[in-house]
């Protein structure tokens, strides 16, 4: 492995028109916090950037709908934002945002340089305008009819319900959903990054020379390279932003995702004069740690968009993690479903290091994972109070009891004592590797581990039993425990500060460093303070009051949903004989390639065997739904869908939360049967 001067750190600027919450936690912070207190408690020269991601087209919605000047929203969740980082211990060099002066200037003059290098392509295009707003509108604003599954709810970049990818100008009836007016399309120039023309580098750097990147980030890049690379525009027709610094492109912006990443470098130079050691000496390993919906940006635009400016280094390694989910469901901004971090302070005063430890235990760090608040309980009573904190506990108890806090001088050790302090040391070396190699919830397993180990070689030596007839012994005993204790309060610091930092209070030992693990820290004769418990008991109630506010969130979203699906027009008899329903029995259901929602399914409608494309591949797996009874609409006119004649569709109810489940018959019925 490479070895490196420095080290410049930063993570995905969160967006500020909202708190954050667990997901982004887990996803990002805490572990970009993990090895970064780790860098720095080894002595490594390491800056470890990031701040609040200003622009965007839903900051300026967000002003408009409450009626306040978009730089009042970002203002407001910066602060908040800011604030519960500080208090969770987030401790970044700096946080700052993107609507900065600085980062005004840093991202123009970046965007000159490669303008003036001659690195971008000019193309006008006709994109939607609505003419009640007065604006563009992004592709997420658009929204019609699906041209290839007639639902009439597709956005201008993807149709939710059959999975395509479209672009604004196939939907059929396209509206704003900002004013909900009829659109025309107008002309329009913008900048394009041509990053096909980047597409052999990034193979080569990433495809070759990055084989080491995580699967899913590996995996992705190389998805996306395989498919080819087109030109990106990255300027845009809005008011908000950072203004395009060339004449022609007055009253038009940079794309949020040109200005964004930018911001790291901008960030930077507040902190240091020697910004560009940082950013431009091969010798400084630049880490992005960022979300699975960062991927792209931070693996393929923003390297190209460093590479065609042609003085920066490239990052090392982009370690993204995939989604938390809670309580089994997605984490949504808009659905309130979420713990909020700020919230989660004010909740669970001084309990920090709890969320921090459940968060980097269930971390999503190869696969989406599920937090639960009954877990975050038991992970709390039953790891942190019964294992770590009953072990630091005892032997800080039985120090205070037997030798008035003075740490005893040790006699011979035996076999046992001897395994006990060569494991601390191979577990700091698998520490050490873990957290090297992004592996936060491995390295936090070696800290319990070391926890276990103490509490094992107590129950074994029983010092308690011992002290009535061997007294020199139980001195050697409690002399090991205290350097594992020590060593733990070392080794757990980048996991959870705030109870190292308590455990080295309670230990009286000021200053602490990497180097020092491993090592018998604390001297005989040392003189410890009072014990205290490091970790309180969760109750029942603090935790049946998170899950009723979560239900009631639930509540209170169908209730909304309730309101938005009101019953459709009035329809005649005649209308409705006209649909001829059946019901037929699932004889073999396969998913669709290369689509996430959709299940190809054979049926045996009574009549004859027909094929049916249901999107419904997030609901049921092919395997479980073979023998099953549904009720089909078999006289709707057969369409293609991902290239497979769909012969009629499934009947699905679909609850408040867009769940959907099938409409069966009572069991045994016979298939052919008419609904009527
Ligand atoms: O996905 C997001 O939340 C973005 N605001 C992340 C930006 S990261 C960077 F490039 F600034
Ligand atoms: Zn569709």
């Amino acid at each position: 492995m490479k070895d490196f001067k420095r080290y410049m750190v930063t993570s995905a600027l969160p967006y500020a028109n909202g708190p954050v919450h667990i997901g982004h936690l887990a996803g990002v912070y805490i572990p970009s916090d993990i090895y970064v207190r780790y860098l720095r408690l080894k002595g490594e020269d390491v800056k470890w950037v990031c701040g609040s991601d200003e622009h965007g087209v839903p900051i300026t919605l967000k002003a408009k709908k409450e009626g306040v000047s978009p730089q009042e929203i970002v203002d407001r969740y910066h602060n908040i934002i800011k604030q519960s980082f500080i208090d969770f211990g987030i401790s970044v060099d700096i946080y700052s945002g993107t609507s900065k002066k600085i980062h005004h200037e840093t991202a123009s003059e970046f965007f000159k340089t490669l303008y003036d290098k001659g690195e971008f392509i000019e193309k006008t295009t006709e994109q939607y305008f609505d003419k009640q707003e007065n604006q563009f509108l992004a592709d997420r604003y658009i929204k019609g009819t699906c041209p290839k599954c007639g639902n009439e709810d597709a956005y201008g970049d993807q149709c939710e319900k059959c999975g395509s990818t479209l672009s604004p100008t196939e939907l059929i009836n396209p509206k704003s959903t900002i004013s909900g007016g009829e659109l025309a399309l107008k002309e329009t120039k913008h900048w394009y990054l041509p990053l096909d023309k980047h597409e052999p580098f990034l193979r080569k750097w990433i495809l070759e020379e990055h084989k080491e990147w995580k699967p899913n980030v590996y995996g992705q890049c190389k998805s996306w390279l395989d498919s080819g690379l087109h030109p990106r525009a990255v300027t845009r027709d809005l008011n908000w932003g950072v203004p395009v610094p060339i004449e022609e492109a007055k009253g038009k912006v940079l794309y949020v995702w040109f200005d964004a990443p930018i911001g790291y470098i901008s960030a930077t130079k507040e902190i240091t004069n020697d910004w560009e050691k940082y950013w431009k000496d091969p010798e400084t390993k630049l880490v992005h740690f960022i979300g699975k919906d960062n991927i792209v940006f931070h693996c393929i635009i923003f390297p190209s968009m460093l590479k065609a400016e042609g003085s920066y280094i490239l990052p090392e390694n982009v370690p993204a993690n995939a989604f938390l989910n809670l309580e089994n469901d997605k984490i949504s901004t808009s659905r309130n479903w979420a713990v909020w971090l700020h919230e989660y302070l004010e909740n669970f005063k001084d309990k920090q290091d709890v969320l921090r430890y459940v968060l980097t235990a269930i971390a999503p760090e190869t696969r989406d994972s599920d937090f639960t608040w009954k877990d975050f309980q038991e992970r709390n009573n039953s790891e942190l109070v019964n294992i770590f904190g009953n072990f630091v506990n005892r032997t800080l108890v039985l120090t205070k009891k037997y030798y008035d806090k003075l740490v005893p001088t040790p006699n011979i050790y035996t076999s046992e004592d001897l395994a006990v302090l060569s494991e601390i040391k191979t577990l700091k070396a698998n520490i050490e590797q873990n957290i090297e190699n992004y592996k936060f919830r491995e390295a936090l397993k070696n800290v319990m581990q070391l926890a276990r180990t103490g509490n094992k070689y107590l129950a074994d030596t029983e010092p308690w039993h011992l002290i009535k007839t061997d007294a020199e012994r139980v001195k050697t005993i409690m002399y090991v425990a205290m350097q594992l204790t020590a060593n733990l309060a070392i080794l757990a610091e980048p996991f959870m500060p705030f109870s190292a930092k308590k455990l080295l209070k309670l230990l009286n030992i000021e200053k602490i460093s990497w180097e020092d693990a491993g090592t018998e820290i604390i001297k005989a004769g040392h003189i410890i303070n009072n014990p205290e418990l490091l970790f309180p008991k969760i109750e029942d109630k603090e935790i049946e009051y998170q899950i009723n506010k979560l239900l009631k969130t639930k509540e209170e979203n169908a209730k909304e949903n309730v309101e938005l699906t009101a019953i459709k027009e009035t329809i005649t008899f005649d209308d409705f004989q006209k649909l001829d329903i059946r019901v037929a029995t699932i004889l073999e259901a396969e998913k669709v390639k290369k689509t996430k929602k959709l299940l190809k399914i054979t049926l045996d409608t009574g009549i004859d065997k027909r094929v049916v494309v249901s999107g419904i591949a997030e609901f049921y797996k092919p395997e479980d739904i073979i023998g099953k009874q549904v009720q089909v609409l078999v006289n709707l006119a057969p369409r293609k869908l991902k290239g497979i004649e769909s012969q009629g569709m499934i009947l699905m109810a679909e609850n408040s939360e867009g769940k959907l489940s099938f409409v069966s018959p009572e069991k045994g019925f016979e298939n052919g049967g008419c609904i009527n």
